[in-house]
């Protein structure tokens, strides 16, 4: 029997028109373009910076770009997954705003928080309800607003967090294009190295966390940089290996964009050439779920029908993973545009 496969049919980026530059953080923190630079390769990032607006207004702005593309109505979406960890409200999801503010009527949604392995979690969740026949079109977003829960007076954080996602849309295929194999992983005491401490269950919102500035993200950036470039490593390894891939035949990695020295790291230590590596954290920084879309976006016009594409992110929970992908269709022509 022909394997229903979840092939990605189309992708969509997004971020905020305001630019934060090195230079624009050297006036808020003690810190220089210089250091940004070379230890993260972080130049600028985009910030939300729209009163009233959200991390479901870029989701908005994400979702309409991939329908356009994809040529797709609102009504047709079933059912939209969005990763994040700053979601407009704690609850209701996020995906649901989204989806009201698409004008889908007829779909359903949740968020997933895995932080910045979110988009594999999400990823890896949709295309079963593809591979299952359940659902026909699954939206996928990817999306962070880390300006919200930064604190731009701590220089170790405010520096490598950026605004901004992408999407991709899900359709089933039995030409074993899409999905083909994941990997997600967890390590729960990895949360004391990065998280945000107050406004939850454990310590809700008072006036003494909001004295501390306990609302921010935390991070202690050596132990996480370190399990980053292990986890990674170890799970695209994995992935390669079970599916008999190798550098030769493996066109494209897309790393979680978190510092350019750990997808250096990566590169060398599966010593997989950077040419091959898709790159745009200088010009977004850390956008957290939205790193994965986002590349993908950027990088479409180069991706060509049954690309053996791997992705692979780090995040907190600690959470990582690496996904398989042949990539269902010509970048350069937008999307699926032709369908039956
Ligand atoms: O996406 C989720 C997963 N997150 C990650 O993967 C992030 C992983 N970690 C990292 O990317 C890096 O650890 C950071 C970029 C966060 C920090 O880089 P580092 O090379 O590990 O620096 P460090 O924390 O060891 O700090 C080195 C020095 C310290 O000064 P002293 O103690 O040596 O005097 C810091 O205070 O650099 C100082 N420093 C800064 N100096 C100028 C830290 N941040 C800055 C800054 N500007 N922005």
């Amino acid at each position: 029997m022909t394997k229903l496969r979840a092939a990605i049919t189309g992708v969509a980026g997004y971020v905020p028109e305001h630019v934060l530059t090195n230079e624009d953080l050297a006036k808020m923190v003690d810190t220089s373009d210089e250091w940004i630079t070379s230890r993260t390769g972080i130049k600028e990032r985009h910030i939300l910076k729209t009163p009233g607006k959200a991390t479901s207004d870029m989701g908005v702005e994400i979702v309409q770009r991939l329908l356009e593309k994809t040529n797709t109505q609102a009504e047709e979406i079933e059912l939209l997954i969005c990763a994040t960890v700053t979601a407009d409200m704690k609850f209701p999801d996020t995906a649901n705003t989204i989806l009201d503010k698409v004008g889908a009527k007829n779909g359903f949604g949740f968020d997933i928080n895995a932080a910045c392995s979110g988009f594999l979690y999400a990823l890896t969740t949709g295309a079963k309800f593809v591979e299952t026949g359940t659902y026909k079109k699954v939206i996928v977003v990817g999306v962070d607003m880390m300006s919200s829960i930064v604190d731009y007076t701590d220089r170790t954080t405010c520096v490598i967090f950026g605004d901004g996602g992408g999407a991709v849309m899900l359709e089933p295929n039995t030409e074993n294009l899409g999905v083909i194999d994941s990997i997600l992983k967890a390590d729960g005491a990895g949360r004391h190295f990065l998280h945000l401490k107050a406004g939850g269950s454990l310590m809700p919102t008072s006036e003494e966390t909001v004295k501390n500035r306990l609302h921010f993200a935390y991070q202690e950036g050596k132990p996480v940089f370190k399990a980053a470039v292990t986890g990674m490593t170890s799970t695209l390894r994995e992935l390669m290996e079970r599916n008999q891939l190798t550098n030769d035949t493996v066109e494209w990695i897309v790393p979680h964009q978190a510092n350019m020295r750990i997808i250096n790291s990566v590169s060398e230590m599966l010593d997989f050439p950077m040419e091959k590596i898709m790159v745009n954290i200088y010009k977004y920084g850390n956008t957290t779920a939205g790193t994965l879309p986002l590349c993908l976006s950027d990088y479409e016009n180069q991706l060509k029908k049954g690309d053996d594409i791997l992705l692979t992110a780090f995040g907190g929970g600690f959470t990582w993973g690496s996904i398989y992908i042949k990539w269902a269709y010509d970048g350069s022509q937008g999307s699926i545009l032709n369908r039956n």
